[in-house]
């Protein structure tokens, strides 16, 4: 029997319950995080082309982000759906958005490869970081396109290896190199497209 066979329902769950144990963290570190976002956030908005009025859907959307930049670009008549397979990530999410006034996103709990709606649905489709946690990104990525209307755009940014992610590396050198602290524990990144040790 081979013991170390993926299974897809158990990774997602885990990951549900990974994120849930971190959104405090999240909540905690916004600010700084979305100033070392805003590039990347800036540069998808730019390639999804996101108008006034168009309605948009965000995958992985987390404490909020894309959605929330993208809401008053859409304005009143356009809506954003964001959605996130963590409960914890979105409440804190919802929780912005009131603190904003912004009310045209609608938030849904849902895992990114289950989400179904109607062909030409949505007039742009964003994520940021988040497709590399999905076991099936073809499937996911094939499903989307049914519900982009025609000429409608998908934009995403998604995270390299670790060691190629100073959002990782960089804290634990400098911290490891600072205190002279040991080789932190060798740590599977649960990632479907990594499989690699950190
Ligand atoms: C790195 S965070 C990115 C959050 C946000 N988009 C941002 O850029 O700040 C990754 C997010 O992906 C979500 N996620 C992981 N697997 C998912 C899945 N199968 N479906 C939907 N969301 C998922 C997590 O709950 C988490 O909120």
């Amino acid at each position: 029997m081979n013991t170390n066979s993926f299974d897809p329902n158990k990774f997602k769950d885990g990951q549900r319950q990974q994120w849930n144990s971190v959104a405090a963290g999240w909540k905690k570190w916004w600010e700084t995080l979305e100033r070392m976002a805003k590039d990347v956030t800036v540069k998808i908005i730019e390639m999804a082309d996101i108008q006034p009025d168009q309605n948009v859907l965000d995958i992985a959307t987390g404490i909020g982000e894309p959605a929330l930049t993208v809401a008053p670009l859409v304005g009143e008549k356009g809506k954003v759906v964001a959605t996130d397979v963590s409960s914890e990530m979105l409440s804190i999410a919802r929780g912005r958005a009131k603190e904003l006034g912004v009310t045209n996103i609608d938030f849904q709990e849902l895992d990114a490869e289950q989400i179904n709606y109607p062909e030409a649905e949505f007039d742009s489709i964003v994520c940021r970081w988040g497709l590399m946690f999905l076991p099936d990104v073809d499937g996911t990525l094939n499903s989307l396109h049914r519900m982009l209307s025609t000429d409608s755009k998908f934009a995403t940014a998604v995270w390299d290896e670790p060691e190629k992610i100073p959002f990782f590396s960089f804290a634990v050198h400098t911290l490891k190199n600072m205190f002279d602290l040991p080789q932190p524990p060798r740590m599977r990144l649960q990632c479907p497209v990594w499989q690699t040790e950190y």
